[in-house]
């Protein structure tokens, strides 16, 4: 298993929207894998391949309190969402110490394939079916932060490549 580098906002590479995964073999079980491990280091609750540069529909989530409960999402597609909808505080590891209110729906159900190649429809909501649809945006290209207004996106992405030119020196 190997950690892998999450990109950070505002890279361009964020934005790639990522194709289906083509069948699960080992190469797709090794990347969950390393997904996981990334994951669970970088105190995450879900990642998206498109953060560490793969741009293939495959998602990783816990967000259990024990960290021992995985979700694995391949190819999901929303099959329902609940006509409520919530504001709830959303962060994302590719932009770090940054949260802020972003508009999700209350539940929904998601049909995506597991690691062994089985196709399910999980039932979400609360934290979980927040973190499935901002982790569905990233394979898509879009950050959370892409909900906020230009003011406050414009001043997040101006204190992202600060920080990321500091990291460089
Ligand atoms: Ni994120």
């Amino acid at each position: 298993m190997a950690l892998l580098p999450i990109l950070c906002y505002p890279d361009p590479k964020l934005h790639r929207v990522a194709k289906p995964v083509d069948g699960v073999d080992a190469r797709i079980r090794t990347l969950v894998a390393d997904m996981l491990e990334t994951m669970y280091d970088a105190k995450g609750i879900g990642l998206a391949a498109t953060q560490i540069d793969v741009h293939e529909r495959l998602i990783v989530i816990d967000v259990s309190e024990e960290r021992d409960a995985p979700l694995i999402l391949i190819n999901p597609e929303l099959v329902w969402t609940s006509p409520e909808t919530h504001i709830n505080e959303e962060g994302c590891l590719s932009v770090p110490g940054i949260y802020d209110g972003v508009e999700r729906f209350d539940a929904v159900h998601v049909r995506a394939g597991d690691e062994h190649g089985n196709t399910r429809t999980i039932e979400a909501d609360g934290l979980l079916a927040v973190c499935i649809q901002h982790e569905m945006d990233h394979l898509l290209g879009k950050v959370f932060v892409e909900y906020l207004s230009p003011l406050k996106r414009n001043r997040i992405k101006k204190k992202m490549l600060k920080a990321q030119r500091e990291d460089d020196r």
